[in-house]
Parts: C-alpha cells; structure tokens; sequence
C-alpha cells in the first residue's frame, strides 16, 4: 500500500466511524501533510482517492468537505428459483433484444454498453490508428493461440490490483468475455452437466449453457449480500455440479459485490465438492470503493477457478478483446479457444496494449468510475421522483447498471413493446432468467444521463404507472361486501 492509500484510508475510517459530519470541513492539505510527516502530494492524492469515493468534496477556495451519505434505497428481495437444475429458454428475448443496431434514435436504457465518447479514450483512438498504419505486418497476420505477448504482459501486471498475480503465460486472450466463458464452460463441463449460477444472471451465460446442451441450477441471489452460500451448498449436496459460474465483483444485473470473506467461503465449498468456479470479473475495476475488491481467483491455491474477462466494459467493446486465466484446465481451454475462434483479432490487441503500456488506463477508469458513481445516484433520485412507490432498486458499488423490480402486474416484455414505439428500449428481466422468472424486473443503464435520456427514463416510469392503472389491485375476497 502507498503512503496516500493508507492515509486515504485512515480518512476513510474517521468519516466512516462519525469523527468527520457531512458537511464537517477537513483539515487544510498543509496541516494533514504536516500532522502526518508526509509530503503535501500524499495529502493530495488522498483527498483525491476519497473525492474519487464520493466521500469528499472539493470547494474552490475553501477546502475539502465531508460529503451527505446516501442511504440505501429498498432493495429487491432474492428472487425464488426451481429447486433442480433446468434447461434454458428465454433465446428469442435475447435475440431480440441484442440483434439491434446501436440506432442513435434508439434510447437503449437496457444495453450493456460503456460511455464510449470519454475524452480519456482519445489516446486510444490515437493507437489504433498508429498501429494499423504501422509497416510491419504483426497486425494482419495470425497470432497466436494465446494472444499477443505484449499484451498478456500488461494485463498480468493489470491483475496485482485484482489481488493476484498472474503470469503471461496462464493467460488466454479471447475474443470478449462471451468467448472466455463459453471457452470456460466447455473446458470444465461436458453436455448434459450441470453449472450452478446466481440468479439473476447475465443472459450470455445462460445462453452459453444452452447452447452447449448442458443445465443451470439457478441460485438464489440477493442484490445486498450476493449468492445465497447456504442454498449453493444445498445445490452441491443434491446434484453432480461440475461448476459455479458466477460474477461476484459489481455484479450484473443486481450490482452486488460479495464481500472477501464469502468470496473465500465459496471457493472452499468448491474445493469442499471439487467444482470449478468461472468467475466472471468484467466489470471489478469499475469498483466505485478504492483498492478494488479482490477477485476469488486471488485465493485460488489448486487452479480451481477460471477467470474470465474483457476490455468491453472498461474501454470499448466493439474491440471485442478480452481473456481468460483458466488455471489447471489451460490445456482444455486452449483446445476449446482453437475451435471457437482460433486466434483473437490482433489489431484491438496491440493497441490496447499500447493505451496501457502509456498509462492511459488508470486515469481513464477513475474517470468512469466518478462518471458512473454519479449518474448512480442522479438516476436512482431520478427513479424515486418518478416510478411509482411500489418501485425497487438495486444499489450497485460498481458498474453501470440498475436492477428495477417493478409491482407483480407490470409485465416488462409488454412495456418494452410499448416503450419501442416511442424508440426507448430496456432489458426485460425474463433475460436474465434460465425460465422466463423476473417477468416484472428490468435493467437499465446509467452511463449517460444527459436530458434526452432523463427524458426516456421518466417515460419508462410513466409508463409502469399506466400499466399499474390498467390491472388495478386485485381486491381481496376479505374485503368484498357479502
Ligand atoms: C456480466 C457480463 N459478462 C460478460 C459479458 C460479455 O462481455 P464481452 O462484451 O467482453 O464479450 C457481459 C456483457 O454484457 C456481461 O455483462
């Protein structure tokens, strides 16, 4: 830990414990510097992490002040899943919802999609163009089947702040995270196997499992805690599980992160039952909290846990560049990558490695994770103002994405329709189901929130309003006049 990190963190603790009010004024940076012994841009850089955390706020002229914390809104409760494993539907909703252009007229609240017009990717626009004007020939030919090395060595130094320390060569480049986990699913599960999941769960995953003839067993999962350990361990005594298949770092679509020590206590429950866990971190370094949270691949001892993910949410996903470390299934997941894809596209690979190598990266995520923090909370007032009460809302650290369960009667495949003919869309919760559950949830996207978009979301709300108005409460038996 740096000498700023540890003062951030004492800072943090005091503003935490109820030392320092909302509102309290911090000390100057020259006092903290000169209290502390340390120099003033240590003081500043842990003003600036604490900013970052929305902890504090800076007033020109007038110092650091404690910031309002927000309370938590009512979360959704864990979803109620079948108690057996089962195979997946839901296909034709999620072709219909991801077969879409990106239309500019379209105000795709539902789609998994960065900000891609931050003026921090600039640089990288600058790499992509230097590399495809370069002379050599590197970008036009095949790579190889593990991805470029220069890029394999940025992101192992990239995985130290995810609390491991990866080795070039345990690492696979992929074409997205989609391929890394369906690289990973076939690596540890054969057809007609079993892989646990949380529920709700990203749609491609499930989608993966169908497409390979094999069954999820959906775990109950709640948008405060993560997935229910106690029913995962139920699920592993009754059923020949052969992996969990998880995203336990800002999770998608219920925004939760699991703390260490249940992600710990996962991983021995599948060293406990001898499974794999497919562990996807897409979107972990978009962490609102500073150090990010530790992936379960960090605990790995025996290779048990194949972790996925990509550049598609912190940068751009249109590159289409992601990885895998698969642990002690490298060789099966190899052989699956070669009959998938064969190599990865290499062009995105040496310019992303270009943006990192530059130091590009980091200022570019803190940016975004200010951005989204930000437009968490303006869209979850924005939400209270205008969803009917009955409304509830996930409460992500990290990410882009909130989790909306609506009242019983709204069903959002029908909003959707409606919402299509105004050129709004969301993602209708039955995706993010193996079997259809979750008919009145939705997900919704906060990376922008310009007008235009504040606009769509009130009429999203109008909207489940109206649905409301239409199917009226039934009126209980109780009630009736005799
Ligand atoms: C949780 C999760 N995993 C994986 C992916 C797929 O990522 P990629 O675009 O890199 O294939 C997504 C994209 O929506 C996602 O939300």
């Amino acid at each position: 830990m740096h000498r700023y990190e540890r003062l951030a963190e004492q800072l943090r603790e005091r503003i935490q414990g109820g030392y320092y009010q909302a509102g309290d004024r911090l000390p100057s940076v020259r006092t903290l510097a000169k209290a502390h012994g340390v120099s003033l841009s240590t003081v500043q850089q842990a003003y600036h992490q604490l900013e970052d955390a929305q902890l504090i706020q800076a007033r020109p002229k007038s110092g650091y002040f404690v910031c309002q914390v927000r309370e938590r809104p009512v979360l959704p409760p864990a979803g109620r899943t079948a108690q057996r494993p089962v195979e997946v539907s839901q296909w034709e909703q999620v072709r219909e919802g991801t077969c879409v252009l990106p239309d500019t007229e379209l105000y795709h609240l539902g789609r998994g999609m960065p900000d891609i017009d931050a003026p921090t990717l600039k640089p990288l626009m600058r790499s992509l163009s230097r590399v495809s004007r370069r002379q050599n020939l590197i970008g036009l030919n095949y790579d190889t089947l593990h991805g470029r090395p220069e890029l394999r060595e940025q992101i192992a130094r990239l995985s130290v702040s995810q609390g491991c320390r990866l080795r070039q060569d345990e690492i696979v480049v992929t074409t997205g995270c989609h391929e890394a986990i369906s690289v990973a699913m076939r690596a540890v599960c054969e057809p007609g196997g079993i892989i646990a999941v949380d529920s709700p769960s990203f749609y491609g995953a499930l989608q993966s499992i169908r497409a390979y003839g094999m069954k999820a067993m959906e775990i109950p999962t709640d948008p405060e805690h993560g997935i229910s350990l106690e029913a995962l361990e139920l699920a592993l005594e009754q059923w020949p599980i052969r992996a969990i298949q998880v995203t336990p770092t800002c999770n998608n679509p219920l925004g939760y992160t699991l703390s260490a020590e249940r992600k710990r206590a996962l991983y021995a429950l599948a060293q406990r039952f001898d499974v794999a866990i497919i562990e996807d971190d897409v979107y972990g370094d978009l962490a609102y909290a500073f150090p990010r949270p530790p992936t379960i691949k960090s605990f790995d001892e025996d290779g048990r846990v194949l972790l996925c993910s990509s550049f598609s949410k912190t940068l751009a996903p249109g590159l289409r560049i992601g990885w895998i470390a698969p642990g002690r299934y490298l060789e099966r997941a190899l052989h699956m990558k070669y009959v998938g894809t064969g190599s990865t596209a290499t062009q995105g690979q040496l310019a992303i490695a270009e943006f990192i190598r530059e130091g590009h990266f980091e200022p570019h995520l803190r940016r975004m994770r200010r951005q989204y923090q930000r437009n968490r909370n303006a869209m979850l007032d924005l939400i209270g103002e205008t969803f009917p009460s009955s409304t509830r809302v996930s409460y992500p650290e990290g990410g882009f994405m909130l989790w909306l369960e609506c009242d019983p009667r709204v069903d959002t495949v029908a909003l959707n329709q409606r919402l299509m003919r105004e050129g709004i869309r969301i993602a209708p919760g039955v995706m993010f189901s193996a079997t259809g559950k979750y008919r009145h949830c939705l997900r919704i996207n906060y990376t922008v929130l310009d007008e235009p978009v504040k606009g769509a979301l009130r009429r999203v709300g109008e909207w489940v309003g109206e649905m409301l108005d239409e199917q009226p409460a039934a009126v209980s038996a109780a009630a009736l006049p005799a």
